[in-house]
């Protein structure tokens, strides 16, 4: 048993901001868990001490939304949207193409690339999709290795239907030969119910099939425009809905007396030009919302979190500690996960040290690498 003392903490944000500790504050880990959280005068003895130096320090980053299982760069498209091309999910299939060409251990070497450069910007649990793969083999490759970096694993068959592939045959392999060769390394399924991809009545074939395997459910919906697979997510009880772009009034009210987290996914509207959505329409109604990269090498190739924090504030009304919370308790919820995402007593020791006092220098601070230190349970 090793306890370590982290103190001096100028300021401590366990959870909520508005009971944040100043001045002095203290946490103290044990095996892996955070045991106590106070003031460092009356700190308990521990093994070993870091001091904060008056720093501020939060709990690790949630991203409740990655696509690292792939192989293949798609900067061309990135520089076509900003000369005015619009995003559409067919850029999707250059990628799957890339990841069937690529090795178990070339795959494997570029996700872990990708976690590394994440953590080292303060997220410390990931999920991860497949989807790049969309043959049995391929997809229970992707979900097989994502499975060694994350219990977080989503299986996304239902990507987009591949190249030369009918749509109907397609879905029946889905549902059939590929989830159950994928289901047992994954704890999601998930589906881009979107023009371009997915039907509604496919979403729900692909969502009803992985839940009667006991997988959880999370959805890909309203990106390019309003759509029902809001709703269908929460008639289904997935655990999130994930990019929000477009909402009517209706799928506010569906998610607001939900279990379903929204999760936003701001990178997406930088790296395609699309509009962002309104962040404060959800808050209003009292819907959680989730932050996430949405790491992917289409709509939105970055890992870090304060990036999106940033934009979370400058573009989608968010205050700095509504888009802190999203990013890690919020993530936490997305994922139904009560250990991670916050530093109450009893929760995982996942906790980051910024090289600043205060959380709001996240988005006031933009571009500039403020993770000094990143501590793991
Ligand atoms: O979340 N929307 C669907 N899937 C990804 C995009 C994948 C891609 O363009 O390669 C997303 O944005
Ligand atoms: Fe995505």
């Amino acid at each position: 048993m090793t306890t370590t003392l982290v103190d001096n903490i100028g300021l401590l944000v366990t959870h909520d901001v508005d009971r944040s500790q100043r001045n002095d504050a203290a946490i103290v880990v044990e095996d892996g868990l955070v045991v106590w959280v106070g003031d460092a005068r009356q700190t308990p003895d521990a093994d070993d001490r870091i001091d904060a130096a008056g720093r501020c320090v939060i709990p690790g980053f949630v991203d409740s939304h990655s696509h690292l299982m792939f192989a293949g760069d798609r900067a061309d498209e990135f520089e076509a949207r900003m000369a005015g091309r619009h995003y559409e999910a067919g850029g999707i299939r250059r990628t799957v193409s890339a990841t069937r060409q690529a090795s178990d251990g070339d795959l494997l070497a570029n996700a872990e690339r990708l976690v590394a450069e994440a953590r080292a910007q303060g997220i410390t649990t990931m999920e991860i999709k497949s989807g790049y793969g969309l043959t049995v083999a391929d997809e229970e490759r992707s979900v097989r290795l994502a499975r060694t970096l994350t219990e977080d694993v989503t299986f996304l068959g239902g990507h987009v239907v591949p190249e030369g592939s009918d749509r109907d045959e397609y879905v029946d392999l889905v549902v059939g030969e590929m989830l159950d060769a994928c289901a047992p390394h994954a704890k999601w399924i998930d589906v881009f119910c979107e023009v371009g991809a997915f039907t509604l009545d496919e979403s729900r074939r692909i969502l009803e099939a992985g839940i009667a395997k006991g997988l959880g459910a999370r959805v890909h919906a309203a990106q390019l425009g309003e759509s029902d697979a809001v709703r269908l997510a929460v008639e289904l009880g997935a655990a999130s809905v994930d990019h929000c772009t477009f909402l009517a009034d209706r799928d506010i009210d569906a998610l607001a007396g939900s279990d379903t987290v929204a999760t936003l996914l701001p990178a997406v509207e930088f790296c395609t030009k699309q509009p962002y959505p309104d962040a404060r329409r959800l808050a209003d109604a009292g819907v959680t919302v989730a932050l996430a990269t949405d790491c992917n090498p289409g709509s939105s190739f970055t890992t870090s979190m304060p990036f999106v924090i940033a934009l979370a504030v400058r573009e989608l009304g968010m205050t700095p500690a509504q888009a802190l919370r999203a990013a890690t308790e919020g993530g936490a919820r997305a994922l139904r996960r009560t250990d991670i995402g916050h530093l109450r007593i009893g929760a995982r020791a996942d906790l980051v040290l910024l090289t600043a006092p205060s959380y709001l220098h996240l988005a006031y601070r933009p571009g500039v690498p403020l993770v000094d230190r990143v501590l793991t349970a």
